[in-house]
């Protein structure tokens, strides 16, 4: 006799295969139009010897970087990082997903708002979901007006900080964003963080 949740579980199933929308895992070896894997890195055998021929520090972290995972190579690796993108610091996450999640689940506080372009990824949706803002609306896609009606009409009652939410190609979609003038409209404002996910290294 199946139990409660298991019923409920397997409606949730039988709409989503009415639907369509039951998802499925599959391996396949099929030309690569939809990785992340931009580089090829992934199957590079330059890279794997080179790997290979360091001695690594073991071979998993052991635990999260506050109790016993913390290393020199993740210190250099996120010096390096930094020093590439001439950024003040980076700080490593283990996938899109996490980098997304952390940011927006940590950095909006009570007060604060969100705004975020209406075809960012659901990583950041989940990120938004966790945070502590109460304030999170959508602007239209790549709309200056729609997202400077957002900042205003906040900015009329509350002081807190605002966080735009974009990316620089939109990669469920395909299209770029207007980065520039985005750019241009959130420097005209105190306390406002334009949030970039990005997904290629130096395509804009
Ligand atoms: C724009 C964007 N952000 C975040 C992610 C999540 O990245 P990851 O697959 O590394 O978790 C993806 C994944 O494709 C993405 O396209």
């Amino acid at each position: 006799m199946p139990d409660k949740l298991s019923e409920q579980l397997e409606r949730i199933l039988n709409n989503r295969r009415e639907r369509h929308t039951l998802r499925k895992l599959k391996i396949n070896n099929l030309v690569d139009f939809s990785s992340n894997d931009y580089l090829g890195l992934a199957h590079s055998k330059e890279l794997n010897q080179t790997i290979q021929s360091h001695s690594l520090n073991g071979l998993g972290s052991t635990g999260s970087r506050l109790l016993s995972g913390h290393s020199q190579e993740s210190v250099e690796l996120e010096q390096f990082l930094a020093k590439f993108h001439k950024a003040p610091d980076a700080l490593l996450f283990n996938s899109g997903f996490d980098a997304n999640y952390g940011v927006f689940s940590c950095l909006p506080q009570p007060g604060d708002a969100i705004f975020y372009d209406e075809l960012i990824h659901a990583s950041v949706h989940a990120g938004m979901r966790a945070s502590q803002s109460k304030i999170i609306k959508p602007f239209i896609h790549n709309n200056i007006d729609s997202l400077l009606v957002l900042i205003n009409n906040y900015k009329n009652i509350h002081s807190g900080n605002i966080f735009i939410a974009v990316e620089s190609l939109y990669s469920m979609d395909g299209c770029w964003s207007n980065l520039k003038e985005i750019v241009e409209l959130v420097e005209k404002f105190e306390n406002a963080f334009l949030i970039i996910d990005e997904v290629i290294p130096n395509s804009y």
